[in-house]
């Protein structure tokens, strides 16, 4: 149980000290499953001209039948693989192996990706981790310090070398590409290869990295054949965005001391809650027509509002999600649509003193998604008010309730303001309630996908920047663009200021 005190500076740190309270959460509601709560955007709530009718809800219905029999013959013709991720029971036993053997060697992990090969592995470690895991010391970690470099920014990169410089000896890199031609990741792979080189010798190298990447083609993959480097896999068919339960997300995580067999069993326990073929009985499938109906329905904005720090880069990690997945110009008849919701994430309480006045008294063209959670994993009780009337409220009480009250103060406001809103309850934060937040939102998508008869799984707009790169910096192969380039983007003097 939480600690009380007379003093309140020492309440705090008790509190927050007591590593009893952590267990008593795990035992009660870590395996619970998420709850999704939809009251908020009914008519009942906010009136006819944005709350929804069942009766409109019922219109979709046929749809989403379709879409569920579509999906689940897809999957079992093997087109839909991160379904079956959170199946890979050999892959736990693969990953957790290899952790086995490389930790305690190593007291730094980097891991250099971008996009799908970075944000889940942010995510789970900010989720599932102490919000100061980096700081503690090697015997308080569960793990080595874990450094997710997904920038090519040369202060941050810098910064990061320089940290571990002195510490190569004790520094593990896991290099994330599923294509490995990525310039970023690329480039902090060669700069890192040099570094290893130098200070430790060409025959080390394989001992210091470990690349996940395609199995069977690609740049990355000839490199490990080439150079005998220990390599995990991006599944086939399986898009960077959709592969955080693979081994691309699953090794850092279990280095760092992540329970990733849990995360699975999470991950399958919402597996079978949206299976269902009916809108009312299957969330994910609720949740994705909820938002395609706003989003034909002049409500384009989907923010997700944690209440939790540990959630904010499952929110980053969605935002990615949903951008790359449904932004599409052309639908699967091959015409013209320029579709997608815009997925926009803020964080409570924080944004509330940021955005939450745009929220209610600009443009009513969003639709809020909070996610809150009932048993925080930590304690803190509010020192004594003493004499100061005006904040007795706040004396002695514990910092969760505050945090609640300010989500559903903040829910109340936006209400009043005739906002939607959706809310995902977590029981409390674990690795099997973050692994069925994953997969609820992968299968979300797939719906929304379906609903606006698109390719949920391409990317095609982000391969002509990651070209444009190529061609800046010189690659032989993009000469021709290089100089379309040059006309469309040198500057022209006149507009300068
Ligand atoms: O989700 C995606 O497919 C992308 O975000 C990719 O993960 C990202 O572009 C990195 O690609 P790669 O893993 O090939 O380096």
């Amino acid at each position: 149980m939480v600690k009380s005190s007379s003093s309140s500076q020492n309440a705090v740190l008790d509190s927050l000290a007591d590593p009893s309270y952590r267990k008593e959460q795990d035992s009660k509601a870590m395996s619970k499953p998420i709850q999704f709560y939809f009251k908020n955007v009914t008519e009942e709530i906010i009136g006819p001209e944005h709350g929804l009718s069942k009766k409109e809800l019922d219109k979709l219905a046929a749809q989403i039948a379709e879409i569920t029999r579509a999906m689940a013959s897809e999957r079992a013709a093997g087109n839909l693989p991160y379904r079956d991720l959170p199946y890979q029971h050999q892959t736990v036993e693969k990953i957790n192996k290899l952790a086995d053997q490389f930790k305690g060697r190593f007291d730094n992990l980097v891991v250099m990706g971008i996009g799908g090969s970075a944000l889940g592995n942010i995510a789970l470690q900010t989720a599932l981790n102490s919000p100061v895991y980096n700081l503690q010391s090697n015997s308080q970690r569960t793990g080595p310090r874990l450094f997710v470099i997904d920038n090519v920014d040369p202060v941050q990169f810098g910064a990061i070398l320089d940290f571990i410089g002195n510490d190569l000896e004790r520094t593990l890199f896991n290099v994330v590409s599923k294509s490995g031609r990525t310039a970023e990741t690329a480039s902090q792979f060669l700069t890192i290869a040099e570094s290893l080189r130098q200070k430790l010798g060409n025959d080390k190298l394989k001992d210091h990295i470990v690349a996940t990447t395609d199995n069977n083609s690609g740049t990355l993959r000839d490199i490990v054949d080439r150079e005998g480097f220990t390599s995990l896999e991006v599944p086939d068919g399986v898009g960077g965005r959709f592969s955080v339960l693979s081994d691309v997300g699953l090794f850092s995580a279990a280095m760092c001391g992540i329970d990733i067999a849990e995360l699975l069993a999470g991950a399958a326990a919402m597996d079978e809650r949206v299976k269902s073929e009916d809108l009312w009985s299957n969330p994910a499938a609720l949740y994705a027509a909820i938002q395609i109906l706003y989003y034909r329905n002049g409500k384009p904005l989907s923010v997700m509002f944690p209440y939790s720090y540990q959630l904010k880069d499952l929110s980053d990690w969605f935002r990615q999600l949903w951008a790359e997945s449904l932004g599409k110009a052309t639908n699967l008849d091959g015409e013209e649509v320029f579709t997608g919701p815009t997925p926009l994430n803020a964080l409570g309480t924080t944004d509330q003193h940021s955005q939450v006045q745009l929220y209610r008294e600009g443009p009513n063209d969003k639709v809020f998604t909070f996610v809150d959670v009932e048993n925080y994993d930590q304690e803190v009780t509010i020192g004594p008010s003493g004499k100061v009337d005006e904040l007795s409220y706040l004396s002695q009480r514990k910092m969760s309730e505050l945090i609640i009250a300010e989500k559903q103060a903040t829910e109340y406001a936006l209400l009043q303001s005739k906002r939607p809103c959706l809310t995902l309850t977590f029981p409390a934060i674990s690795a099997h309630t973050v692994g069925q937040f994953i997969y609820f939102f992968e299968v979300v998508t797939s719906y929304a996908g379906g609903m606006l008869n698109i390719n949920t799984y391409d990317q095609p707009a982000v391969e002509l920047g990651k070209e444009a790169t190529f061609a800046l910096m010189g690659h032989e192969k993009y000469r021709d663009l290089l100089s379309q380039i040059q006309k469309t983007c040198q500057i022209d003097k006149s507009y300068l200021l």
